[in-house]
């Protein structure tokens, strides 16, 4: 499995991170079965968040892996927090407590990165600051980064906050292009041409942050999955005869595209099924050409200007 540098820290993780969302749903052994295939995939980061199941993920994660000294040094542990019920909390007292659950619940004394989820309106970035120069002295977390982010927002940050963020994990995929299109159709009286983002995707790079997509097979906001779904018949048609080209499947298609854009993208998935999680590994090594790129990019509905 191929690894990236995570933002300037100097950590390499596996390219392909698992997203433990959906992993409350499942029996502790079934948990135990798809941990067990991702780490011998090569898949060594975990990704969660303090709300994923109300916590249940975070718990049947670490009781899964059976968490002990020498497992909890060959993986990459990054949560979550500042998503509460009805509102978003970025006070000091809110992540302190949070983390203090996370840890608890993944059975462990460190996390290697702790992300803002969301956006708070209400944000204070002295208690920001505060809170993360507390975390880091106890030791409690390594490293800090942001989730859904605009570049504004994370100047706004830096100004208080002493760590380097390393991380901004925002939803990209092929049905999810935003930050790409805008880029694409600047100056032009395209739609596709506002910038929501505010170029967020050029912004990571100047300043070297990773960005990690999250739900990569995920049209509109869990709408669905676009594989396989008759919704987009000319997608899955150009994805399929590229597939065939590699002799791989659609689904790890939808994974190299997003890992072949050179801002070095981590992609995070969610996937709980092994076959599925074997197909999407097959994609951390394949390099799709420019022109493959640009087809599926098209065959997604867009137009170049
Ligand atoms: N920062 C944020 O705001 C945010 C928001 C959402 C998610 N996330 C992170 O991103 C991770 C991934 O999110 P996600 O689970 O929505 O992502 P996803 O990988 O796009 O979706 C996975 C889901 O799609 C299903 N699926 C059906 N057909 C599939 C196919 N051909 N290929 C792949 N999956 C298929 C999977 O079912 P099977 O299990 O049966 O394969 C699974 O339920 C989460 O676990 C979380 O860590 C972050």
């Amino acid at each position: 499995m191929k690894k990236l540098q995570l933002g300037t820290s100097s950590l390499k993780v596996s390219n392909i991170a698992l997203g433990c969302m959906r992993m409350s749903g499942l029996t502790e052994e079934k948990a135990k079965q798809v941990l067990h295939h991702a780490m011998e995939l090569g898949i060594d980061f975990y990704d969660h968040a303090d709300i994923y199941g109300g916590g249940a993920s975070e718990e049947i994660f670490a009781k899964a892996i059976d968490m002990s000294p020498s497992v909890r040094e060959k993986i990459i542990l990054q949560s979550k927090c500042g998503i509460r019920k009805g509102f978003f909390d970025f006070s000091a007292s809110h992540i302190l407590s949070s983390v203090d659950g996370i840890l608890e619940r993944l059975q462990t004394d460190y996390l290697d990165v702790l992300l803002l989820h969301r956006p708070d309106a209400l944000i204070e970035p002295e208690e920001v600051a505060e809170a993360f120069s507390k975390l880091e002295k106890s030791g409690k977390v390594r490293h800090f980064g942001v989730s859904n982010h605009s570049p504004m927002q994370i100047e706004l940050l830096k100004k208080y906050v002493e760590q380097d963020l390393i991380v901004n994990q925002l939803q990209f995929s092929v049905m999810h292009t935003g930050m790409v299109d805008a880029g694409i159709q600047v100056n032009t009286k395209d739609p596709n041409g506002v910038d929501r983002d505010g170029a967020v995707l050029d912004y990571s790079r100047v300043n070297d942050m990773t960005i990690q997509a999250w739900s990569p097979f995920q049209y509109g906001f869990f709408e669905g999955v676009f594989v396989d779904n008759d919704k987009f018949p000319e997608l899955n048609t150009v994805m399929q005869n590229i597939a065939e080209k590699y002799n791989v499947t659609k689904t790890t298609i939808a994974i190299a595209w997003i890992l072949r854009h050179p801002a070095k993208i981590q992609s995070v998935v969610g996937t709980m099924n092994t076959d599925r999680l074997s197909t999407i590994a097959d994609a951390s090594e394949l390099v799709l050409s420019r022109e493959e790129w640009y087809e599926i990019y098209r065959a997604a509905g867009n137009v170049l200007p």
